[in-house]
């Protein structure tokens, strides 16, 4: 069996990382393709279980340290009981976000060392480095009023929407640098257009990736 394909969807919030890879997965399912959908913090029980502490934000008090290595091991373990296994058996995987989110929101403003920060990504991910990411970029009010509207006024932002427009913007570019600095990786992808029209532009980066991936197969 040919090794699968794997791809991860990262971006602000209320940037239609959800209802984008709900719609790749029926796309790619459609032709065929076996998808596995997942997401983080979480996907694996074990990554669920820390889930809950980490946007509750009952691991906010004992710092940035522990937050980062929190997420971690939650990566650690969604790579090496959820990902791994489902790429190696030939197997499309969506992730909603992944490294690059630990990269932007633990990286962003938070003082931690790059170096640190870099060798618990490698820990973290173990080689399983994404095909392919799409930085679903919308701009950060937007972004906002979305997640909102979704979430319902009436019910609590979690840990990380509760967070500044300043800080949101700050993510924004530092999502953007990413893209800059990895072009062969990742593609930005303008979400402030009509659903339908992220969805083309979705499925055309998609498929383009795996013709490249195909043909270096081939190869
Ligand atoms: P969630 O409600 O699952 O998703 P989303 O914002 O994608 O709709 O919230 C996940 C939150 O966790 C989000 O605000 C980003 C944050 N996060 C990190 O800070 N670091 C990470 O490594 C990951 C994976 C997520």
């Amino acid at each position: 069996m040919a090794r699968g394909f794997f791809i991860t969807f990262e971006g602000g919030e209320g940037a239609g990382k959800s209802t984008q890879i709900t719609r790749l997965a029926e796309k790619l399912r459609e032709r065929g393709r076996s998808v596995v959908v997942t997401r983080e913090p979480g996907g694996s029980p074990g990554a669920e279980a820390v889930r809950h502490v980490l946007l509750s934000g009952a691991a906010e008090p004992y710092g940035p340290v522990m937050e980062a290595i929190l997420f971690a091991a939650a990566r650690s373990d969604h790579v090496e009981q959820v990902i791994r296994p489902a790429v190696e058996r030939g197997a499309i995987v969506l992730c909603d976000r992944f490294l690059d989110s630990s990269r932007v929101y633990q990286g962003v403003g938070s003082g931690l060392d790059a170096s640190f920060m870099a060798r618990l990504e490698e820990v973290a991910i173990n080689g399983m480095m994404p095909d392919l990411t799409l930085i679903l970029d919308i701009d950060p009010e937007e972004g906002l009023r979305r997640a909102t509207a979704r979430r319902g006024e009436e019910q609590v932002a979690d840990r990380y929407e509760k967070e500044t427009l300043e800080i949101h913007r700050r993510r924004r570019e530092a999502y953007l640098a990413i893209a800059r600095k990895e072009p062969d990786r990742c593609v930005v992808i303008d979400s402030g257009r009509r659903e339908e029209e992220v969805e083309a532009s979705i499925a055309e980066a998609v498929f383009a990736g795996l013709e490249r991936a195909a043909t270096r197969a081939e190869a």
